[in-house]
């Protein structure tokens, strides 16, 4: 039973949802393609038999779905009719406090396939994985600029993320006295169009692949926000970062690299950037002693496997460490924050 934002199950059970782990992602996608989960909220329950009606499919085949989801503990049963559990309405209705919808379509649509090859990756070091997208380049953000359509369930999830993640960034740093800001890597121009919001003085530079800066401006229809958002387009290895800004954001950016190809990215930030300018690094972590979150455990292979083939979630420490390698002469560092994220701010 799911209450105040805890699940019991037994040892075997919990083992049994990551062997069968699959099928237990199957049965909750599968509920939110029927739109199974708004139907049974709309109508306060519902039997096998009504669900069958409501989704357009046997009893049978609905009966096999809702015993999947009460096993599941994400719906439970009041008399003969199956209702959302807390959890089911806090994150998986569209109205719900963090809808997770965006999360799963990416899993089901990009990241789930590529997994199979995760021993492969780890032995030769790379991402395997990548096979399974086609496309140019040897990351999935190169690959995912020849198919739009993944483009998007790639931004609608990262974009989602960020939106969420961000106000709490912007509780520990104030841009008062900023200018100018490259968003580097910042792909749909979630963090940039916020920023600038926030800020109405305030310039802001997305820099990302071409495909990615006209997918941001787009997004863009505010006219004033349209003058002060700016877009360049350009490779983060081979290409030089736009220049006149004093502060750089490198959102997202830290867990899907290497160390060293972090620190030499920072160096390139570092470079940039006058005398008294700042390099905000800000993204998902791993604690001090690499044995969670969970979602840093479960994110990491995905990095290893398919997005770049080097990067994962490093700890606050490896972050800092990784600014000031990169010449910054003084860090503040903000760890342990919501969202699994961390911040350490560089000075130059
Ligand atoms: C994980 S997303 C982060 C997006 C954004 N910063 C955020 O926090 O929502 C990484 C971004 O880096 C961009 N990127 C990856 N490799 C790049 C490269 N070689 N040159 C330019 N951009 C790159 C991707 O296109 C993608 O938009």
């Amino acid at each position: 039973m799911a209450t105040s934002g805890s699940v019991t199950i037994t040892e075997a059970d919990y083992l049994r949802i990551i062997i069968h782990g699959t099928t237990a992602f199957e049965l909750l996608r599968t509920g939110l393609e029927f739109d199974l989960f708004e139907k049974l909220e709309a109508e306060g329950g519902l039997t096998v038999e009504q669900t069958a009606a409501a989704i357009g499919v046997e009893p049978q085949p609905a009966r096999i779905l809702l015993l999947g989801l009460a096993s599941l503990k994400l719906l439970d049963k009041q008399g003969d009719k199956y209702v959302n559990t807390p959890i089911i309405r806090r994150k998986v209705l569209r109205s719900g406090e963090r809808f997770l919808g965006p999360l799963i379509d990416i899993q089901a649509k990009i990241i789930n396939a590529s997994l199979v090859d995760f021993a492969e990756s780890m032995r030769q070091n790379t991402n395997v994985g990548l096979r399974h997208i086609e496309g140019p380049g040897t990351t999935l953000y190169e690959r995912l600029t020849a198919t739009p359509d993944l483009q998007h369930v790639f931004y609608d999830n990262m974009g989602d993320a960020s939106e969420k993640a961000f106000s709490q960034f912007l509780s520990h740093y104030d841009f008062t006295g900023i200018r100018h800001v490259i968003d580097i890597g910042g792909g749909d121009g979630t963090n940039s169009i916020e920023l600038a919001s926030r800020y109405p003085e305030l310039e802001v530079t997305v820099f990302d692949q071409e495909t990615v800066t006209e997918l941001a401006a787009e997004r863009i229809e505010d006219p004033d926000l349209r003058k002060r958002v700016h877009f360049h387009a350009g490779d983060l290895f081979r290409d030089s970062l736009p220049e006149g800004a004093d502060a750089i954001l490198f959102f997202h950016i830290f867990e899907i690299w290497s160390l060293e190809r972090n620190t030499e990215l920072l160096r390139k930030c570092y470079d940039a950037l006058p005398e008294g300018g700042v390099v905000l690094v800000y993204n998902f972590t791993c604690n001090d002693e690499s044995t969670g979150p969970m979602s840093a455990g479960l994110v990491s292979p995905y990095f290893l496997t398919l997005a770049s083939g080097e990067g994962m979630t490093y700890s606050a420490e490896e972050m800092e460490r990784s600014v000031l390698d990169a010449g910054f002469s003084r860090v503040d560092r903000y760890s342990n924050l919501g969202f699994s994220h961390a911040l350490v701010v560089g000075h130059k």
